[in-house]
């Protein structure tokens, strides 16, 4: 048995799922995916077994600048030799504070969590508190934004959370201002906040985020934008900085301290501040966790982002997107593959579609497709451009795309079940395992 094998057995039988992240789960890569990870550097990673791969993963998108990037890393111990935590605030959490609402406009406040769910289910909190009112819009097309109740009570795996619970989340269509409207209307007086993503895989068309804006405004509603994949990414202020609207609360996450474990909720004083110690005022409990504040990865948060500002990281990661993208795209067409193999969306945050013959995504294409790129040396379970992949890395990465692309050529005029090695990649988001 390699050490794959043996440590993959050991998280499946000690970790529920073996991973504590589901999107880091065996089911959702190929069979020949590494089980279990030493160690990584940059953009590499090396499995158990010593293997390495480029990888696109970079931790759920958290890694933005590039793994162990030593001015991060130094900036984090220095905080941990100041004690890591304290008694009372400290230094390091008042100066990340003070960043956050320089950086961004819109934010006046500011509080940190450790992950990107408690700050998403404290804005809706927030909302509740605020306006008195109790439902909550959230955006069907957009996969993820808390694994509390309120949000995974509105997907398939809603086992555990009671209907009332359920009940209280609605859904609307990204792009679809009717649909918002429509909402707005029919709960009309009862609509606490509405949350979405200001782009996921499809960007917004027709001034849709303004317009959104709008009728929040219209209809007393407060507006979340969840910047936990598009921040730190569209732009160091955001995709609400690069789409030019303004929200009421903003949450971050993943790429804000480059895998260090931050997130932050942010927003306009009047609605933060019911969650401070104003006198006469009704006391909101908004976020209160031992390791909140935890000084390392406030360390981590100031230094990315002063990485950020000095090396234009967005502008790079725009620039490698737009590399990788046209590669692929140049790929697929000399293979005549195109309508079965592209990239779409933002360049700095590309979407890999694998389509089978009917030219509909399919989750088999897709696995036969990330199987021979990790025969290759790449780890691709969607694609997550940070600073330190460079032209090299896009490069190779090319290549290994061209073999691919000609097996998965070859498994489109066959069948993929005669082409895939180990499981099929699955959705995580399904009534039955
Ligand atoms: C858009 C979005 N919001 C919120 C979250 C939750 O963040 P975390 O996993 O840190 O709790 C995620 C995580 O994938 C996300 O993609």
């Amino acid at each position: 048995m390699n050490k794959n094998e043996e440590y993959g057995k050991k998280a499946h039988l000690l970790i529920p799922a073996g991973a504590h992240t589901y999107s880091r789960t065996d089911e959702v890569f190929p069979g020949n995916a590494p089980k279990v990870i030493e160690r990584s550097k940059g953009v590499y990673t090396w499995d158990v077994d010593g293997n390495e791969y480029i990888d696109y993963g970079m931790a759920c998108r958290s890694v933005t600048v590039g793994y162990d990037y030593d001015r991060i890393s130094e900036a984090a111990i220095r905080q941990i030799h100041n004690g890591n935590t304290a008694s009372k605030a400290s230094k390091i959490e008042v100066e990340a504070a003070e960043m956050m609402c320089s950086l961004f406009p819109w934010v006046d406040m500011v509080k940190f969590a450790k992950n990107g769910s408690t700050v998403t289910s404290a804005a809706t909190k927030l909302a509740r508190a605020y306006t008195g009112k109790k439902y909550i819009a959230r955006c069907r097309e957009h996969a993820f934004f808390s694994y509390d109740d309120w949000f995974i009570g509105s997907t398939v795996m809603n086992a555990g959370v009671p209907e009332e619970i359920q009940d209280l989340t609605l859904q609307f269509s990204f792009n679809d201002i009717e649909s918002v409207h429509n909402l707005f209307e029919r709960y009309k007086g009862e609509i606490a906040a509405l949350i979405m993503e200001p782009c996921d895989t499809e960007e917004p068309t027709d001034h849709f985020l303004q317009k959104v804006r709008e009728l929040c405004t219209e209809y007393g509603v407060v507006y979340i934008l969840d910047e936990m994949i598009t921040g730190f990414r569209w732009d160091l202020q955001g995709a609400c900085k690069y789409y030019g609207v303004e929200p009421d609360l903003v949450t971050f996450g993943k790429g804000m301290a480059n895998g260090f474990s931050v997130a932050a909720l942010g927003g306009k004083r009047d609605i933060m501040d019911l969650g401070g110690l104003t006198p006469g005022k009704e006391r909101v409990f908004l976020i209160s966790t031992t390791h909140g504040a935890e000084m390392s990865s406030l360390g981590a948060l100031v230094e990315t982002i002063n990485v950020y500002k000095e090396l234009n990281v967005t502008d790079h990661i725009w620039n490698m997107g737009r590399r990788l993208v046209k590669g692929f795209t140049e790929i697929a067409k000399e293979y005549s593959l195109q309508d079965y193999i592209y990239v779409e969306g933002a360049e700095c945050s590309p979407n890999l579609v694998v389509c089978g013959k009917d030219k509909k995504a399919s989750f088999e294409y897709r696995t036969v497709f990330l199987q021979e790129m990790l025969k290759a040396g790449i780890l691709m379970p969607y694609i997550a451009i940070a600073y330190q992949h460079t032209e090299k890395e896009i490069d190779r990465t090319l290549d290994a795309a061209r073999g691919a692309m000609k097996v998965l050529g070859d498994a489109l005029n066959a069948d993929a079940a005669q082409f895939i090695e180990g499981n099929v990649i699955k959705p995580v988001f399904r009534k039955y395992n």
